[in-house]
């Protein structure tokens, strides 16, 4: 069942954190929604701008529809991640997206208020959440790279205005994280303090953190051992979930794990089935481990265990 953002963070404000995940083929879609079902937890599927381009967009939406029938207990949000102003219009005037992100974190603080406000407009009037993103996080994510020194953390100062003045329904915030397999290369570190300054301000107001892949050693030397090369990748501590879910983060975006769990299970079948040429064998496996993967993230947010609930409160 497919619901709005602005909903799940209702539930889950202050409790526990929804797991924002993103998918790009079949194999990861059902993977997702059986993890998510096996360990009873709401979730959010993210879609980026590149993962609409890589097959098409329609076949997404295909995919998704078809999970959605074949776990009907699943209850989840459709999310654009990332979008730009055109690209959220088409997700809002598709019907099928019950959320978007306008990234306008590049902009001055008065063009991002403006761009995020006209998204709103256009998303409220036919239902849909909208989260904007307040100060810039670095690293590289797809087409977006953000040098270390263009990052900025968000203002907590500026965060009740812009939330005002906007409407935005939730807010990403840059608190040290960043984007892909090399986090905390140089002195950062996670700033809870700002988190803590901004739900001060905003009380109740639904805080997202994107750039929240933990990086698990035990994947990257796995991948290095099978021929990979991913010296010094680091990600985010997993026992951070947990406080930041306590002081409004209601939303952990989750993005370079999967890509690293499933870089591990090909390496590995490849190398050790090297006469096998069918994808399907370690399609297989990949499902299963993107599976077990997404069961235990939700066990750390804290979102397991809560479909019930969330699925007697919205009444179905
Ligand atoms: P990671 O690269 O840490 O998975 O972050 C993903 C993300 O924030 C997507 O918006």
């Amino acid at each position: 069942m497919i619901v709005t953002t602005k909903e799940l963070f209702k539930y889950a404000y202050d409790n526990y954190a929804l797991g924002a995940y993103n998918i790009n083929n079949a194999e990861q879609t059902m993977g997702l929604f059986k993890g998510n079902v096996d360990s009873k937890a709401p979730f959010i599927l993210q879609i980026s701008r590149g993962a609409r381009k890589y097959t098409d967009k329609r076949m997404l939406e295909g995919m998704i529809r078809a999970a959605d029938g074949i776990f009907p207990e699943a209850v989840f949000a459709v999310h654009l991640d990332h979008g730009d102003e055109e690209t959220c219009y088409d997700c809002i005037d598709s019907g099928f997206y019950s959320s978007v992100m306008i990234d306008a974190s590049h902009e001055s603080f008065e063009e991002n208020i403006a761009i995020t406000k006209r998204v709103v407009d256009r998303a409220h009037a036919v239902g849909v959440s909208v989260e904007a993103e307040l100060g810039q996080l670095g690293g590289v994510e797809e087409d977006i790279s953000v040098d270390e020194d263009k990052a900025h953390l968000t203002d907590p100062d500026q965060a009740a205005e812009f939330i005002e003045r906007s409407g935005c329904d939730s807010l990403a915030c840059a608190i040290g994280t960043s984007h892909g397999a090399f986090k905390f290369s140089g002195s950062q570190s996670l700033h809870f303090e700002i988190i803590e300054a901004i739900q001060q301000r905003v009380p109740g107001f639904p805080l997202v953190m994107h750039g929240s892949s933990s990086v698990p050693q035990e994947e990257v030397e796995r991948i290095n051992a099978a021929g990979g090369d991913l010296k010094g990748a680091r990600g985010v501590d997993v026992s951070q979930y947990l406080p930041a879910a306590k002081m409004g983060v209601c939303k952990i975006n989750i993005d370079t794990d999967g890509r690293l769990v499933w870089t591990r299970v090909h390496r590995e079948y490849l190398r050790d089935h090297p006469g096998v040429f069918d994808f399907r064998p370690v399609g297989k496996v990949f499902m299963a481990e993107y599976a077990k993967f997404i069961a235990s993230r939700n066990e750390l947010l804290g979102s397991a265990g809560q479909l019930d609930a969330v699925r007697a409160a919205l009444g179905k």
